[in-house]
């Protein structure tokens, strides 16, 4: 295991931001773990995980120890007739894992296809995407506490996911890396189809018999059509959450603003669309130098070339503010800001 100073994390931010870390290493191995704790560079600096850089807004230099997690391997846990368990390293990139389930027709991580990032952040955040969190399918992770070097076992309810959310966003933020996560999938596939875009993209592409491939191709295609790819345009994915507000709140806002997107919530709350407060506040399209609100995803803040991390940030302060004096609507932002 080596660590190395003054490294440039501009390759390893899908943001694409020139910050550099005042150290570097890479994490091969659940015994390199036990290696890093004890170095001098880990016990005099604070630290960042880092997987696929895909969910981070670098706003200055890390004057940290970055640790990159490149654990690798897939394995089947347990099987039965109906059922398998797939544990899968930290370092293993997420869209080539959810490949792999649907190679073998095990279902559950279809509509999550293309998420950019490592499957050790999936739990991070519950990513989500298309009717589908990973808390659908998770079954359990393991993970080392950076303070006794021990590992543990979290089943799901120890994650405490919700919407965008998990126990190692608060409680246990940088206390613990992942090094694998474990889903329970099915070999009996049920589809998941109901939002909108995906059953109108199956017919466009003129499916005869559905299948976790043909839904896994039409999300890459609904994706591909309005997100910015990062290799072209710097982005973290949707900037900030959609935001949650009461039925009161709801009523009030769709009289004023009939047009208002928003989706009915199981505890009689509401989630409106960010993309949608964000465009009718005129912000689409906005840019100011490098930093910008995407053209075609007003929830998708980019960077054209070179906006610095605070520049990006600045403009989501921006975006704030503009939503709020017009909807009263406070957004968070969902991205980590660093
Ligand atoms: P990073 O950005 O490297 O890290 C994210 C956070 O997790 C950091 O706080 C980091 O310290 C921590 N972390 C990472 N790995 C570990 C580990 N092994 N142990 C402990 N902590 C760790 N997200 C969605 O939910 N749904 C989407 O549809 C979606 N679409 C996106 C589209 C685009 C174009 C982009 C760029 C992003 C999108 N995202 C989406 C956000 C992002 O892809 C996910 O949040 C992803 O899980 C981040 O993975 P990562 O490996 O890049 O994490
Ligand atoms: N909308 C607009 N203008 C915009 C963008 C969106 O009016 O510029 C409205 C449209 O009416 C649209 C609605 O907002 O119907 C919802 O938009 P979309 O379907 O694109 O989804 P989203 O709510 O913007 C969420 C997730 C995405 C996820 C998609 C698909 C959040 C914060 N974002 O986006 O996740 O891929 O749904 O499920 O929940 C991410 O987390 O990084 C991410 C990309």
């Amino acid at each position: 295991m080596q660590i190395s100073s003054n490294i440039s994390l501009k390759m390893l931010n899908t943001f694409g931001i020139e910050a550099q870390a005042k150290h570097f290493t890479e994490i091969q191995s659940v015994e390199n773990i036990a290696e890093l704790l004890n170095t001098m560079e880990y016990k005099n600096n604070a630290h960042l995980i880092l997987g696929g850089g895909s969910n981070l807004l670098l706003t200055k230099d890390v004057d940290a120890l970055v640790i990159k997690n490149n654990l690798k391997g897939i394995s089947i846990a347990k099987e039965t007739d109906d059922t398998v368990w797939v544990k899968c390293a930290a370092g293993e990139v997420w869209h080539e894992f959810v490949l792999w389930c649907i190679n073998y027709n095990y279902g559950g991580l279809e509509n999550l296809s293309l998420i950019p990032g490592c499957v050790g952040a999936s739990p991070m955040q519950n990513i989500g995407a298309y009717g589908v969190e990973i808390k659908d399918t998770f079954f359990e992770l393991e993970a080392i506490h950076l303070e006794t070097g021990k590992q543990h076992t979290f089943s799901k309810s120890d994650c405490e996911f919700g919407y965008r959310e998990s126990i190692f966003k608060h409680h246990l933020k940088n206390k613990f890396i992942i090094t694998s996560v474990t889903f329970q999938l099915s070999k009996r596939p049920t589809f998941h189809i109901e939002y909108g875009a995906i059953k109108q993209e199956l017919e466009a592409m003129q499916i005869s018999a559905l299948s976790i491939k043909a839904i896994s191709q039409a999300v890459i295609n609904i994706r591909s059509s309005k997100l910015p790819n990062p290799k072209e345009i710097g982005n973290a994915g949707s900037f900030f959450k959609n935001p949650e507000v009461s039925a009161d709140t709801y009523l009030k806002l769709k009289q004023e603003f009939p047009n208002l997107v928003a989706y009915p919530l199981d505890n009689s709350n509401y989630k409106l669309a960010a993309g949608w407060l964000i465009e009718q506040s005129g912000l689409k399209g906005l840019q100011i130098g490098d930093a910008g609100v995407h053209k075609l995803q007003a929830l998708v803040l980019v960077n054209y070339g070179k906006a610095t991390g605070k520049e990006i940030f600045d403009l989501s302060t921006q975006v704030l503010q503009t939503v709020n004096a017009k909807f009263g609507v406070t957004l968070e932002r969902e991205v980590n800001i660093i």
